[in-house]
């Protein structure tokens, strides 16, 4: 199979992240539940992976980092955590579900206000928009980084700057971004990172996180044991316990701190630049193709997605065949963004996406170009 399906997960990991896990899995015991040699170990993958996220994504402090099962967990966690009756919140067409529900659920069970700024049919926004929207009751700003159906990249540092000259909280979904693109929270102006471990990080499934700036206190969600505090009736209020309840995946984790490893050896640069040559070469040859339409923004530095349609064909019944004849994997339908496809004008064919990863080679790009013309052809 040809796997161009990486924005849903990558599917090929590195052998080091594979060999952490079962590792993990033949030694690790419980953290912070004892002072064996399992739970110790436990203890330590877990703060060696914190250091590395929060070193990978600008974070001051490794403590400020709260793990969670997935990105769509740790965005629940800090809208449902930081956003109160009254409260007004910024969002684009580009999200993702995972920001969208949570926030149409704030609005009709908290009476949080919402505004939406639109994207045109190339999936770009207005900059400016986002500062004509700010009221006197608005708390945060809450965008993707990449969005999962053009590719298109958000510039968050030009909102981050927004929403601190305004005094709001800016919540960032890097999604599709962490791993591939460098992020930098201080320099940023984020105070909420919400990523994900299986996507571009390269890590196992369940595992993501919250990276939290210091200053921001988000409620806790779920509340439970910690193994610390134990005759507190309230969770403790100290980061990362007060956002983490429960055992934890260490077994995951120990993945993830593997894959961190990967793609500091390797360098975010060189993932990226790797993943935008196919990426740019798959988006000149098929731009060629006569009833190809394509989406996005191909002006600037973007996420490796390519989305299309061929003529007025079904896109899930072109993912299908692309599957059944060339045995290549891609994603068709809505990807979960609903205002993106609005957008884009997309909502009754959907669209078919491509998605390239660091293990994709050029020979991926030839076979996938080679089937959209003939497809095209038909
Ligand atoms: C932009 C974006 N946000 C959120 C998600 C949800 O990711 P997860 O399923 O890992 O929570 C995805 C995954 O498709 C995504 O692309």
């Amino acid at each position: 199979m040809i796997y161009l399906d990486n924005a849903a997960t990558t599917i090929h990991k590195p052998e080091s992240v594979i060999e952490a896990v079962t590792d993990a899995m033949r030694h690790v015991g419980n953290s912070a539940r004892g002072t064996h040699a399992g739970s110790l170990d436990a203890a330590r993958v877990i703060f060696e992976t914190r250091m590395k996220a929060a070193q990978l994504f600008g974070c001051p402090d490794p403590t400020r980092v709260a793990f969670t099962s997935n990105v769509t967990e740790s965005l629940n966690l800090a809208i449902n955590g930081l956003l109160d009756a009254g409260d007004h919140v910024i969002t684009t067409m580009l999200e993702h579900n995972s920001v969208l529900r949570p926030l149409y659920r704030l609005e009709e069970e908290r009476g949080v206000e919402m505004s939406i700024v639109p994207a045109d049919q190339n999936g770009c926004v207005i900059y400016d928009d986002f500062e004509k929207m700010i009221r006197p009751n608005t708390r945060a700003i809450v965008t993707t980084h990449i969005s999962n159906l053009t590719g298109n990249m958000l510039n968050v540092a030009r909102i981050g700057k927004i929403a601190h000259e305004h005094g709001l909280i800016y919540i960032v979904d890097a999604a599709q971004s962490a791993g591939n693109i460098p992020i930098d929270m201080a320099a940023m102006d984020i105070d909420v990172l919400c990523f994900t471990g299986h996507k571009g990080l390269y890590g196992p499934q369940g595992t993501g996180g919250v990276c939290v700036m210091p200053g921001v206190e988000i409620r806790p969600f779920k509340v439970g044991g910690t193994g610390v505090q134990t005759y507190l009736k309230t969770q403790p209020k100290d980061m990362p316990v007060r956002l983490e309840a429960g055992t934890m995946n260490a077994h995951g984790l120990a993945g993830l701190s593997a894959a961190i490893d990967f793609i500091n050896e390797t360098g975010e640069d060189q993932i990226h630049q790797h993943e935008m040559t196919l990426m740019k070469a798959f988006y000149q040859e098929v731009s060629k193709i006569d009833g190809v339409k394509i989406y996005g923004d191909f002006s600037g530095d973007r996420g490796a997605i390519v989305s299309i349609n061929i003529r007025d064909y079904d896109s899930s019944e072109v993912s299908d065949y692309l599957m059944q004849e060339y045995e290549i994997a891609t994603r068709p339908g809505a990807h979960c963004a609903p205002l993106m496809h609005e957008a884009l004008g997309t909502t009754d064919q959907g669209a078919v996406r491509f998605s390239f990863s660091y293990f994709n080679q050029m020979d991926d790009v030839k076979t996938a170009v080679k089937a959209v013309r003939e497809l095209s052809e038909q």
